[in-house]
């Protein structure tokens, strides 16, 4: 043989030999269904009113987000969700969409305003015969309903009656929405959620003032009235004694008969210490009270974490026995709507009373997606979202840990790409970020599961479609499926649809 030949075989089995390699490599991370244990369950979710428009239709109730973002300057494109993505006319068509993704859930949230257009008193009957219409179109189509019951849409009412959240009279009338929910769709909903995450409402609404119903202390010229020291922890207060009790009448009057679960969706950024030194190590965990132990603590053990009693001292509400009694043990399931990843010091600047007095000072921890110049990983569209798989897997350890591994449903997981005007269709459906996002979350997820053993039983991403990001407006797109805000709002089929669609379909591997 010539040497020219000899090349062109060596050539040939070096190519082969790395095919081989690359294959085999693939092979090592490549996961689907069949990789997650049986009955593990996959869905996309939403909520009402960035979904859902029709804001005028049917006897809805005005919402403290219809006020909001119809106020001058609250929201960064100008934009409101009067139609939102129009879900309210469009369900059948979307549910079509997550059949064709072959989704097994589908998580969405009633709108309180729909039920009681006042918050309370007489019941909205076209609001029940909507969800009525949209529970039995999913369960038509082998779609399991995931209903969230507040997701941040206060009835305006309540906030001009009693100033909303920040009253105890509050309790009250959430359980008397989420028990007529329990009885008008129980017989086909087995999964609640009561809230969609607390501590970030309570801190943007109440801390910070940046979202709904926009109330701080701490730039006075933002907010037009608000105590960041004291509001933000009387609304978790109450908010955490609405859920106690929605729970306990549900265990009461509706398990028995429905066999429904009910749990509560955190949101949870998981935190790293910046160094280990005691310092920065004590300042993360604090940082995690402040944020997640805020809210499950008191549903798992019956009160707030120490460092919390300890450093807000007064101004933290205290719970009776009964109350202790009643919150405790009150999850069937821990939601976690779970993005991102920080780095957490301890807040060393000796300015005393200096610039915030609210809960985040109060946590005396300092978190941030950066250690000098290096950002913690790559960032998706959202100036928060940074991408740190290996987050989650942590996080799953550190609720298995301190929680006695309890069932885990991660209820949001999902990354954004920018609105650009000037993209086409084309180039937007391509979403090369957005797969390797999922894929390697879930492969963080997977080793939480096969590994460490955490009790994880199902992955819902955010979004289905691309929708009416709160503040952000329109500009930040979360879908699965693309939206076209300039036709009819069509949807079409991003690449991560095909991703799913191929992870969902695979037949089960017996590894
Ligand atoms: C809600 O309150 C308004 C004003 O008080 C009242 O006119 C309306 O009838 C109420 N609607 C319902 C459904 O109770
Ligand atoms: C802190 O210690 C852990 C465990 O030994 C290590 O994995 C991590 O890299 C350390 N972090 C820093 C910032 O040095
Ligand atoms: C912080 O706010 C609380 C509650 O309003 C107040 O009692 C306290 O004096 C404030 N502290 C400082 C340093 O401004
Ligand atoms: C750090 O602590 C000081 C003193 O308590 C406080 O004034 C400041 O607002 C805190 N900074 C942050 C970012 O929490």
């Amino acid at each position: 043989m010539e040497p020219s030949r000899w090349a062109a075989v060596c050539l040939a089995v070096v190519v082969s030999v790395i095919q081989m390699v690359a294959c085999l490599a693939e092979e090592d991370t490549e996961i689907n269904r069949g990789s997650f244990p049986e009955g593990f369950v996959f869905g996309t979710a939403s909520s009402a009113f960035q979904f859902e428009g029709a804001v005028k239709e049917d006897g809805r109730g005005v919402t403290v987000w219809d006020t909001f973002s119809h106020t001058f300057g609250k929201i960064t494109d100008f934009s409101n969700a009067d139609v939102a993505v129009d879900q309210y006319h469009l369900f059948n068509d979307d549910i079509q969409l997550m059949k064709d993704i072959g989704m097994d859930a589908y998580r969405f949230s009633i709108a309180w305003s729909r039920i009681f257009p006042n918050g309370s008193g007489d019941i909205n009957q076209a609001g029940v015969d909507h969800y009525n219409k949209l529970i039995d179109a999913l369960l038509a189509q082998g779609i399991e309903p995931y209903v969230t019951l507040y997701h941040w849409d206060l009835p305006q009412a309540l906030e001009d009656q009693y100033m909303g959240w920040l009253s105890p009279q509050i309790i009250k009338d959430y359980v008397m929405y989420a028990e007529t929910c329990f009885q008008k769709f129980g017989d086909r909903v087995k999964h609640w959620i009561t809230f969609n995450e607390p501590h970030t409402f309570t801190v943007q609404g109440y801390d910070l003032g940046l979202q709904a119903p926009g109330r701080c202390s701490i730039v006075r010229l933002f907010c037009r009235a608000g105590n960041s020291a004291t509001e933000p922890y009387i609304v978790a207060h109450n908010v955490l004694l609405a859920h106690a009790t929605a729970v306990d009448i549900y265990r009461k009057k509706y398990r028995e008969t429905q066999h429904g679960s009910v749990g509560l969706a955190f949101d949870v950024t998981w935190f790293e210490p910046a160094s280990n030194s005691t310092e920065n190590i004590e300042a993360t965990q604090r940082a995690q009270d402040f944020q997640f132990g805020w809210f499950i603590d008191p549903l798992m053990f019956g009160d707030y974490p120490s460092s919390m009693k300890t450093r807000v001292g007064s101004r933290l509400p205290k719970f009776s026995q009964s109350e202790s009694f009643l919150l405790k043990g009150s999850l069937d399931f821990v939601g976690i709507n779970h993005y991102t990843t920080y780095y957490a010091k301890a807040n060393s600047t000796g300015i005393v009373g200096g610039l915030l007095n609210d809960s985040i000072a109060d946590s005396g921890a300092i978190t941030l997606p950066f250690k000098g110049l290096e950002a913690i990983g790559d960032r998706a569209n959202s100036i928060w979202l940074y991408i740190v798989p290996h987050g989650i897997k942590s996080l799953m350890d550190y609720i298995k840990t301190k929680y006695g591994n309890p069932l885990v449903i991660i209820t949001e997981n999902g990354m954004d790409d920018p609105n650009n005007p000037f993209t086409s269709i084309k180039d937007a459906v391509k979403d090369p970020k957005r797969i390797k996002y999922h894929n390697d979350y879930l492969i963080n997820l997977l080793a939480a599961i096969k590994e460490d053993g955490c009790n994880v039983k199902g992955y819902f991403v955010w979004s289905l479609l691309d929708n009416w990001e709160w503040t952000a407006g329109y500009s930040s797109r979360f879908g699965l499926y693309f939206v076209d805000y300039k036709d009819k709002l069509k949807r079409y089929p991003k690449d991560s649809v095909q991703w799913f669609k191929n992870f969902l379909t695979s037949i089960p591997s017996k590894k």
